[in-house]
């Protein structure tokens, strides 16, 4: 993609739709210029269920973002998330002509090109095919072949693929938005994008972007991503417990939580008193804030758990030197990071986006993780946001959808216009 002064992203969330419009500032810094946030509506588990409600959301939130930078918001970057969503890493194997002169940026493309091609089914689309690492004559791994010489050259991509169905349908409801889409990012990995150190990256870690209703997950490992996940369970599910146990409305459950809630529960919060709404005869109730933390270490236990068998499952628990690194809105909840270290036996630690300038106070939250990395993938193009430490990528793209459509459409226009 293009390197392109002025972008826009949307991040269409289960509790809210995040649109930015943001710019290169000075040096590599991100600068935000304007935000537009509207309550989510048609999402269930992270996916499209009612389009009409979901576009009305994202035009609330596109024209909140063109009122706070003055332009008008022509085409965006978009993150996508949900159970849909698989990733399986792949090998592919080139020969290369000849062995006497050294391999160059073309067989480099090329042995991508071949690793990034897996047979799917006509129902599912490919969204990211992400180099992970290349072998000159089968020997040790090395992070950049050019230059080396041999007459075998192996790669191994991840390869992150969607289902049609909730692509298109992510798709029509921006552009019923009047917002052509420019391309489609995984969340989780525009999350990392924001929130995770190079060091991180290089020794092992995994983001996990705890929101609304989608707990997303993406392990880096030498730099690279290695395993990508969506689990369908989050901060709504803590909010549920709570309105279900103590039998109270809703909003009251989400308010108490975000005030007074917490990952675990101690004998200091026995003698602190929480009203809350009720329902039935009496308008409100007290309850210990013991009580309702009990009730919130349950459930983010469980999420934990989740998140711990998943990595365990892909074989990366024991090997992310970096632990995991929480980001999302729900891992603001009080005493998380230490729940997980106590949890998985790993280190553990809160992120919210770093780096950037304008607009921080707004946005400078876990909440914000996915839409400043989708900023940030906007601004540097797919390829330089995935290459690994130290890469230069050769001019043909290759982390890029199947059939470039959305790159087509990207052709078409400006991202932004003066309004
Ligand atoms: N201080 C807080 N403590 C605990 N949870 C919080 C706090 N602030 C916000 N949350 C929770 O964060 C969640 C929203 O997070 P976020 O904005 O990342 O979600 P989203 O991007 O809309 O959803 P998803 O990523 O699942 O599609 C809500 O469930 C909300 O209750
Ligand atoms: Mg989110």
């Amino acid at each position: 993609m293009k390197r392109r002064s002025t972008v826009a992203a949307i991040d269409v969330g289960s509790t809210k739709v995040a649109v930015l419009v943001g710019d290169q500032g000075d040096g590599d810094a991100v600068r935000i210029l304007g935000v537009g946030v509207a309550p989510a509506s048609g999402l269930s588990r992270g996916v499209i269920d009612n389009i009409q409600s979901a576009r009305e959301a994202v035009s609330i939130a596109v024209e909140k973002a063109e009122q706070a930078c003055g332009m008008r918001i022509l085409s965006a970057v978009v993150g996508i998330s949900g159970a849909h969503i698989t990733s399986q890493n792949n090998r592919g194997i080139i020969a290369v002509p000849d062995r006497t002169r050294p391999i160059t940026l073309d067989d480099r493309a090329r042995v991508l090109e071949s690793a990034g091609q897996i047979s799917i089914p006509t129902n599912r689309q490919v969204l990211h095919v992400l180099p992970r690492g290349y072998w000159v004559e089968g020997t040790d791994p090395v992070s950049d072949p050019v230059g080396m010489f041999g007459g075998r050259l192996d790669a191994e991509t991840h390869i992150v693929t969607g289902a049609v169905s909730a692509i298109q349908n992510l798709t029509k409801c921006v552009e019923g938005a009047g917002v052509q889409v420019d391309d489609i990012i995984l969340e989780s990995i525009a999350s990392a994008t924001s929130v995770l150190h190079e060091q991180e990256r290089m020794q092992g870690v995994a983001v996990v972007d705890i929101g609304g209703s989608t707990t997303a997950v993406a392990v880096y490992d030498e730099g690279t991503v290695a395993h990508t996940a969506c689990l369908p369970i989050a901060g709504s599910h803590l909010t549920h417990d709570l309105a279900r146990v103590l039998r109270c409305p809703w909003e009251s459950a989400e308010e108490v939580k975000c005030k007074y809630g917490a990952a675990y529960a101690d004998e200091s919060m026995e003698s602190q008193l929480v009203d809350i709404q009720a329902f039935g005869t009496q308008s409100s109730k007290t309850v210990t804030r013991k009580h309702i933390c009990e009730i919130l270490q349950a459930r983010s236990e469980e999420i934990l758990e989740m998140v711990g068998v998943e990595l365990k499952r892909a074989g990366y628990l024991d090997r992310i030197a970096a632990g995991i690194v929480l980001t999302g809105g729900s891992s603001q909840l009080a005493g998380l990071a230490e729940v997980a270290e106590a949890r998985l036996g790993i280190p553990a630690r809160v992120a919210k986006p770093g780096g950037y300038g304008g607009l921080s106070d707004l946005i400078g939250t876990p909440s914000f993780a996915t839409s400043i990395g989708l900023v940030e993938y906007a601004l540097k193009g797919r390829e330089r946001v995935a290459e690994p430490a130290g890469m230069q990528m050769p001019s043909l793209h290759f982390d890029a959808p199947v059939g470039g459509f959305f790159r087509r459409i990207a052709s078409i226009g400006r991202a932004l216009m003066p309004q």
